[in-house]
């Protein structure tokens, strides 16, 4: 995703086809498809093209230390995970304002005047969330509560910790600035967007989620189904990997509303809208390795199975100026899926944001699939034709090296069917399986300045 640099951040032969998936469709509703590790010869061509990029487990050349590595691999990106929470934690006590009526801070760099100084707004913030703690009402703070009780902070030693992660994160964030100005300055051009590619490849992987990446999705499959590259009907499993929640991201995140995932309602509904497929016959699976986006998934469809709707809150800040076209596909989101309903009310400190609510009905939650799956070094088994035609990863990719970017393509491949679409928001590395043909990056710009958007790149399998 492109951030303004200030804020960080595919007639009878089809009928059988189509019978099968059925088949299959009820068959996975009805249990589970188990997840394994990649294994090696599902990886020798990435390895083969990537054996002189020195990055790690890119020179493995036999089957049992392949086998080690991706399992200690597999550990290794999951322990990021929890710095990925502390990375939110610092965001809500920077933004929140569920917990607080302090103003809520314009940016990560107004929480710094120095490095590694804090500015007295960020540490009554700090306070305010530490306060905030001993009350325990709010969804949030109380998931900020037991991650400090699983990670043995003790009372006294909240704001102390609130305070030296603020500042990790802050320093952080100026280390991602600089190193995106540094690449703004290359001569090559092709420099910042290959630096935006693996931006966060060391950092903790966030949940957070927001609107308007998948309006460029939409846009893209738009731009395809005009183009005919996309056959109306052509859809019927989609995958999201990295759904993600909405905690309290850094631009236009909230956080009056409980959490909720956007993207797997957001990517059926586009496929719905442009026709490529029937919104109540189309399944979605989602891939992700954050226990907590896993259970949120798995308890909304649950509770659609038992008849009641998924409510979707969706804030818009029009300080923020989004393009009549974003503004437009947020007036609509949902419309297919649900029903518009009355949205929580917008705490006064976020003067003129503007809030609409969507009911999404059972039918729709009550088919989404989660699974506890590593895109990187995990994979699910579907036979040939019975894998997705369409696999979605935004803002997740990024968080990797190039090889183990390289190593979910192949992944990806592989679950994907023979026509499938894989769409991405982050230049990818060429250095990936011939399965995956690379189809084209389509712009679309959140912003009339053009600063804000995403750049969404296409590929195909053969
Ligand atoms: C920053 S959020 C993006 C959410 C959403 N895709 C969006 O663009 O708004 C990243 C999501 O990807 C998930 N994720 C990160 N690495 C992953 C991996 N290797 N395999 C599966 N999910 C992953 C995270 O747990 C989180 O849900």
């Amino acid at each position: 995703m492109r951030v303004p640099p200030k804020t960080f951040s595919c007639h009878l032969l089809r009928g059988a086809l189509l019978a099968c998936l059925a088949v299959f469709s009820l068959a996975e509703g009805a249990g589970e498809v188990s997840v394994r590790y990649l294994r090696f010869e599902e990886v020798q061509e990435t390895l083969r093209l990537n054996a002189d990029s020195d990055i790690p487990g890119s020179d493995i050349a036999e089957s049992a230390a392949w086998d080690a590595w991706i399992r200690s691999r597999d550990a290794e990106v999951r322990s990021r995970i929890d710095r990925g929470i502390e990375d939110s934690i610092s965001n809500l006590i920077l933004y929140g304002t569920s917990f607080t009526s302090l103003p809520k801070m314009e940016s990560v760099e107004r929480a710094a005047s120095e490095p590694g100084e804090l500015t007295p707004a960020a540490i009554a913030r700090v306070h305010a969330m530490a306060v905030a703690l001993s009350a325990g009402r709010n969804e949030r703070v109380r998931l900020v509560r037991d991650f400090l009780a699983r990670q043995k902070i003790g009372k006294n030693s909240e704001e102390r910790y609130f305070t030296e992660n603020l500042r990790r994160f802050v320093t952080e964030q100026a280390a991602y600035q600089k190193k995106l100005r540094d690449a703004a300055a290359d001569a090559d051009p092709s420099a910042l967007y290959l630096a935006r590619g693996t931006l966060f490849e060391t950092r903790g992987l966030s949940v957070d989620t927001s609107l308007l990446p998948n309006f460029a999705l939409e846009e893209t499959l738009r731009a395809m189904v005009r183009k005919g590259v996309l056959a109306p009907g052509s859809m019927h499993r989609i995958a999201v990997i990295g759904p993600g929640l909405d905690f309290t991201d850094k631009r236009d995140g909230y956080d009056f509303y409980p959490l909720q995932t956007l993207q797997p309602f957001a990517v059926l509904e586009a496929v719905a809208r442009l026709e490529l497929g029937k919104a109540e016959d189309v399944q979605v699976v989602c891939l992700d390795l954050n226990s907590a986006v896993i259970a949120h998934v798995q308890k909304l469809a649950e509770r659609g199975r038992a008849g009641q709707t998924y409510n979707l809150q969706l804030p818009r800040d029009p300080k923020a100026e989004w393009s009549p076209e974003a503004i437009s596909y947020w007036k609509h989101f949902g419309e297919i899926l649900g029903s518009p309903m009355k949205a929580l009310p917008v705490p006064a400190t976020l003067s003129g944001v503007v809030a609409r609510a969507v009911a999404i009905r059972p039918q729709f939650a009550s088919r989404m699939k989660a699974y506890d799956a590593n895109i990187v070094a995990q994979t699910l088994d579907y036979a040939p034709g019975q894998g997705f035609e369409l696999m979605i990863a935004t803002n997740v990719l990024v968080y990797y090296d190039r090889f183990q970017q390289a190593l979910a393509m192949a992944n990806i491949a592989r679950m994907l069917n023979r026509g499938g679409i894989f769409l991405a928001n982050n230049v990818l590395p060429s250095q990936h399986t011939s399965d995956l043909e690379y189809l084209g990056r389509r712009t679309t710009t959140f912003t009339p300045d053009g600063a804000y958007g995403d750049d969404v790149v296409v590929y195909r399998r053969p």
